[in-house]
């Protein structure tokens, strides 16, 4: 059974999940986290840059990976996952450069890069903390619903309806790439702590979908959620409107 809490809106379900990263980052300063991009986070990474300006937390020690990249974007490309968080976060917090990690989509070998990545996760010990968005189609990271998937970091070809979602940050529809890396459902499930976020009216089907969801679908990829112990969705009103009992 998934924990589900409801916030007012979306300002408080921000407030909320930084909260989250604030408190796991006090029980563990060298805390390894993988963060989200998209429309959902950026209310949470503003709030956790103001935090860390305000100096009420210290990402001094901490670790940051990437959960997703678009394949062949650079680093400094504004649609750049990368960019995204260092836009977002990376340039008003003190996490170290060194200390934040992405996987390398211009490597000449793709499937080598997924390995690195990977290893670089295994050898920081795992996620304390994984902060998660949610696609229409339920997809997390950017592991789409597929009959089968990959446990570790791999190379995914994206779903139409995701490409349709995401060309919204892009001038037209063709520059939204086709590939990516993502992290794989074993690596996310190995996290510690899981909290996934939700706002808005377009996320109220999917976030009902997984309120009612009572067994892995892999057609369904949040479901996999249904295997971790300590997973917390925070949802604003919005996102929460069909399902009565959440009301
Ligand atoms: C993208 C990202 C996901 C994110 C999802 C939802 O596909 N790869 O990590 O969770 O979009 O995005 P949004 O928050 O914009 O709805």
């Amino acid at each position: 059974m998934l924990n589900f809490t409801v916030t007012e809106n979306y300002d408080a379900m921000s407030a909320l999940a930084a909260w989250r990263v604030a408190k796991a980052l006090e029980r563990k300063p060298e805390l390894v986290m993988t963060l989200p991009t998209g429309g959902t986070p950026i209310g949470m990474l503003q709030e956790m840059s103001r935090m860390a300006q305000q100096k009420k937390v210290d990402f001094s020690q901490a670790y940051s990976f990437n959960i997703d990249e678009y394949i062949p974007l650079k680093k400094e490309d504004p649609q750049s996952y990368y960019w995204f968080l260092d836009h977002y976060f990376y340039q008003h917090a003190n996490l170290p450069v060194e200390n934040r990690f992405v996987p390398d989509v211009l490597a000449d070998d793709l499937l080598t890069e997924c390995a690195r990545y990977e290893q670089a996760i295994v050898d920081h010990g795992d996620f304390d903390l994984t902060v998660l968005g949610i696609g229409h189609d339920g997809h997390i990271g950017f592991n789409e619903p597929h009959a089968t998937h990959s446990p570790v970091c791999h190379i995914i070809d994206l779903n139409e309806e995701t490409i349709e979602a995401n060309a919204r940050f892009f001038t037209h529809r063709e520059e939204v790439p086709r590939q990516a890396i993502t992290l794989g459902m074993g690596t996310i499930l190995k996290s510690k702590e899981i909290v996934l976020i939700a706002n808005g009216l377009s996320k109220a089907q999917v976030m009902k979908q997984l309120f009612d969801c009572k067994r892995v679908d892999p057609l369904f990829p949040a479901s996999f959620l249904l295997l971790h112990p300590d997973v917390t969705i925070i949802c604003d009103q919005e996102a929460a409107s069909l399902i009565p009992s959440l009301r």
